[in-house]
């Protein structure tokens, strides 16, 4: 295969890392776009720790020079900035894109662009399951309408320190589970954007930003990332929890999302897709 990554940040550099213990053979060509300053830094990295993961290696800062090592599929992991600036000409240029950073489709005009650019190029937008699980049924219930969604997303007190979340409650001083936070999820990624993901996920694939609803909990008992969230269909009712633990190099990202990423790629290595 013919890959392409957008950013080389912590979901990257895992992501490379299982991709070298999970493949067969190694990626026909690999080609990373990275921040220009981080251009050396990237080239040296994939050229010693991650040598071996493809055939040829190119860094490039750019979409059109991205485009120009024809992958076949591309991965963003790099965030909303990046999903804006490069996701659309890649699409346009029909290659599929698998969007990580998928909070930035809270972002309604970003959305629209987005799937036109997807239609224009004949090319697929890519969301990916990503720190949750459980969005094939929400996707598939969400085709016969009628949906009720109600997410409740729980961290540790200080996991939201920097967030609206300082200014509503102590988050040092607290002993017991508190919500912060209610309301659609459109409302939550616009003042949570870095926790956005989950939200806008369930949304997209379910009942749409205004209808799903949102709970955002500091819980000092919180074993990590938890995300609860229930389903009321007239087809079928369902509910989730997921404790994720945090990746190594970022404790924002449950590192359950790298894997969701991977399967991305290997179902479309391999043989069989499930
Ligand atoms: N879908 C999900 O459930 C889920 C879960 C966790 C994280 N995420 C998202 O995945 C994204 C990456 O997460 P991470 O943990 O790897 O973050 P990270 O901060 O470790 O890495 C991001 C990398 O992208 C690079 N970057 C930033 N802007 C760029 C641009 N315009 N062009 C090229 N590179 C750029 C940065 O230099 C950095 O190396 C974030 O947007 C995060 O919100 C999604």
């Amino acid at each position: 295969m013919r890959l392409g990554l957008i950013g080389f940040g912590n979901i990257a550099v895992t992501l490379l890392g299982q991709l070298a213990e999970t493949i067969d053979a190694p990626l026909e060509c690999l080609t990373v776009l990275c921040l220009p300053e981080f251009a050396g830094e990237t080239t040296a990295r994939l050229a010693g720790e991650f040598a071996g993961v493809a055939t040829e290696v190119a860094v490039v800062t750019e979409a059109p020079a991205l485009l120009s090592h024809r992958p076949q599929l591309v991965i963003e992991c790099a965030g909303h900035m990046a999903v804006a600036t490069h996701v659309p000409t890649v699409l346009r240029a029909s290659v599929d894109v698998v969007v990580v950073s998928i909070g930035a489709l809270s972002d309604e005009s970003l959305e629209k662009e987005l799937r036109l650019a997807a239609a224009d190029g004949r090319a697929h937008l890519i969301l990916p399951a990503g720190a949750v699980g459980g969005i094939d049924l929400l996707a598939a219930l969400g085709a016969a309408g009628g949906l009720e969604v109600r997410y409740r997303g729980s961290k540790p007190p200080l996991a939201w320190s920097g967030t609206p979340a300082e200014a509503a409650i102590d988050l040092g001083a607290l002993t017991e589970a508190e919500i912060f936070f209610t309301g659609t999820a459109r409302e939550a990624a616009r003042q949570f954007p870095k926790n956005a993901n989950v939200a806008a996920t369930l949304a997209l694939a379910g009942a749409g930003f205004e209808a799903t609803h949102v709970e955002l909990v500091a819980d000092p008992a919180a074993p990590g990332n938890v995300h609860e969230y229930s389903v009321v269909s007239p087809l079928a009712k369902y509910s989730m929890r997921i404790e994720n633990l945090p990746s190594a190099g970022n404790a924002k990202t449950s590192v359950s999302t790298v894997y969701s990423v991977l399967r991305e790629i290997r179902n479309r290595i391999g043989p069989v897709a499930i």
